[in-house]
């Protein structure tokens, strides 16, 4: 008796929030708040999120949907200037997915039926965080003075993990996302000085667990966050991201500089979640690193689309597919080492050379921009691969990775070349064929190759992964080019060709000039 009592009122609470929800300015936008999930998901869900008011948070972001999307739209210039890009965007059709449940966490997250739910689709705000980052939305117009920050928000750096990150795994997780958070966990703990421990009594902690889509709290919270791999959410880009966000991370795409490095092609985006490319804050701390669109933490070129089409074009064209990486890039990994402060921990040790830093795990060794190894980064990635010479003859160089019967491992296996041409000279590159079982998706999610042509050999390289990048020519900036091929499902086949060009040669374009200050506070 009491019980049903209990769930009428859960009931009735239910209906009068969600009424006030829907009656914003009198318009019905969000009528599918929740998307399909039953009851008793919702419930989960707002369980899950139990550091925050949920009602007041899920309110300040229907203000922020309701928000009509002006600031964001683009300049009548920048839309001239994307629509002259989009038209030089090679027209790759996309192959069939090999899982239902979506590619990117938006996806998964709007079949959940929580992304509208969810700060940009994935990410959980305590009370505090909304008022920092959602300050304008809550409470209706009077607090629009609110100042919005993310990393400087009001109680950093207490929402930094300090020394080790506890987590314990919920039986509700499937043996599948529990096998890949261990992957995900043991990546982020090797390469950082975050030490990661299970732990279920620890004050602070993450429980991982089954929930509707994927998702997690930003930064420590204090007592228990949650951190949801459902359904969809298996793989190692979800993991790796949602521990990112739970280590303190937002996304790359609101970086506040975005605007140099992609354009909001608003006009593919849902209207109702056009806020969600509204950048996160003015006076994130970026540690003076260039926009990556090879990071972790950057959604796919499709997120939000209302159509299938694009809806992040990117202002370097080449880098276009590299959105919605499925591996944690350089950069992502350099700038996790400076917000726990780990590079600190090394005052003497090696002496890192291409871009490396040392390990805060053994300072006589450095962590590696992605092609080279060795105790100093001067040695090309161990393994699959070679270092190869670069003449004024053109050469091919036939690549085949994987194992034709393997299905969907985990992570990416690799292999690693370094071309070198004479010290004043460029390497130029042409893609000649790509065959088996070709994935041509966003972020080559599956299989690709990789060619970093930039003098910066930390920035993520140019990813082909399409039958139509074939032909393809590549001029670098400088003489040393690696060239990286991944692979985790079945067997990939690529050739390319490369000769030493003179240095007169103009160079692909390759990046753009980004604003890098650092917020003052
Ligand atoms: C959008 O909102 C701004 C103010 O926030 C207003 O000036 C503008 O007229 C609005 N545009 C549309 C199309 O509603
Ligand atoms: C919700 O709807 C989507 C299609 O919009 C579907 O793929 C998904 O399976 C549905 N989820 C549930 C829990 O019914
Ligand atoms: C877990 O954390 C609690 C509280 O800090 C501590 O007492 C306990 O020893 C820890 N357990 C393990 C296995 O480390
Ligand atoms: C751990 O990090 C080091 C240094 O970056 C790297 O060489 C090694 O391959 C990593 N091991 C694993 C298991 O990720
Ligand atoms: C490389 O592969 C191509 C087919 O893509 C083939 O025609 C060629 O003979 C191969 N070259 C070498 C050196 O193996
Ligand atoms: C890929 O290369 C391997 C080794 O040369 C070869 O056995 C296989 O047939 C090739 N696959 C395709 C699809 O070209
Ligand atoms: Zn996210």
């Amino acid at each position: 008796m009491l019980l049903k009592l209990g769930v009428a009122l859960f009931i009735i609470g239910f209906c009068l929030v969600e009424a006030r929800g829907w009656q914003k300015d009198g318009k019905q936008r969000r009528k599918h708040k929740f998307g399909n999930m039953t009851d008793d998901q919702v419930k989960g869900f707002k369980n899950s999120l139990r550091k925050t008011n949920v009602d007041r948070f899920v309110a300040a972001l229907d203000r922020l949907a309701d928000k009509n999307g002006t600031d964001i739209e683009p300049s009548a210039n920048e839309k001239a200037a994307m629509k002259e890009r989009i038209k030089h965007l090679r027209k790759h059709v996309r192959s069939p997915k090999i899982h239902e449940d979506g590619d990117d966490m938006t996806e998964v997250n709007e079949k959940a039926g929580v992304a509208e739910s969810l700060y940009q689709g994935d990410m959980a705000l305590d009370d505090s965080q909304v008022d920092a980052i959602l300050g304008e939305f809550v409470d209706g117009p009077a607090d629009a003075r609110k100042k919005r920050q993310a990393f400087y928000n009001s109680r950093y750096p207490r929402n930094l993990w300090g020394n080790t990150f506890y987590y314990y795994f919920d039986p509700s997780l499937t043996d599948e996302a529990k096998a890949i958070s261990q992957v995900a966990i043991a990546f982020w703990q090797n390469s950082t000085c975050v030490n990661f421990e299970e732990n279920s009594t620890a004050p602070n902690r993450v429980r991982f667990f089954k929930g509707q889509g994927c998702y997690s709290y930003v930064g420590m919270i204090g007592g228990e966050q949650d951190l949801s791999l459902g359904s969809g959410c298996q793989y190692f880009r979800q993991a790796a991201h949602e521990i990112a966000h739970a280590l303190g991370f937002f996304h790359e795409q609101s970086r506040y500089d975005r605007d140099t490095a992609i354009t909001v092609n608003t006009e593919n985006v849902k209207p109702e979640s056009v806020g969600n490319y509204r950048e996160t804050e003015t006076r994130n701390n970026n540690y003076n690193m260039p926009y990556d669109y090879g990071s972790i933490m950057q959604y796919a070129d499709t997120s939000f689309t209302a159509n299938g089409g694009k809806t992040m074009i990117s202002k370097v064209p080449v880098y276009q597919d590299n959105m919605g990486s499925q591996s944690v890039s350089f950069y992502d990994i350099s700038m996790m080492n400076e917000h726990y402060q780990c590079k600190q921990k090394c005052t003497s040790g090696a002496t890192c050379v291409n871009g490396g830093f040392r390990n805060s795990r053994n300072c006589n060794t450095c962590i590696c921009p992605s092609g080279y190894g060795g105790a100093t980064c001067s040695d090309r990635a161990p393994g699959c691969g070679a270092t190869l010479t670069a003449t004024s003859a053109t050469q091919t160089l036939n690549i085949t990775i994987g194992v034709r019967t393997s299905v969907d491992y985990p992570t990416f296996e690799t292999c690693n070349y370094l071309i070198k041409a004479p010290a004043s000279n460029k390497v130029e590159v042409v893609l000649r064929a790509i065959a088996g079982n070709v994935q041509c998706r966003a972020g080559c999610i599956y299989k690709g190759i990789e060619v970093k042509a930039t003098n910066d050999h930390r920035y993520t390289g140019i990813r082909y992964c399409c039958s139509d990048d074939v032909g393809t020519t590549i001029v670098s900036e400088g003489n040393i080019v690696p060239v990286i091929a991944f692979n985790r499902y079945h067997q990939s086949n690529y050739t390319v060709t490369y000769r030493s060009v003179p240095s007169s040669t103009a160079s692909t374009i390759l990046a753009i000039q980004l604003p890098m200050s650092k917020p003052t506070l």
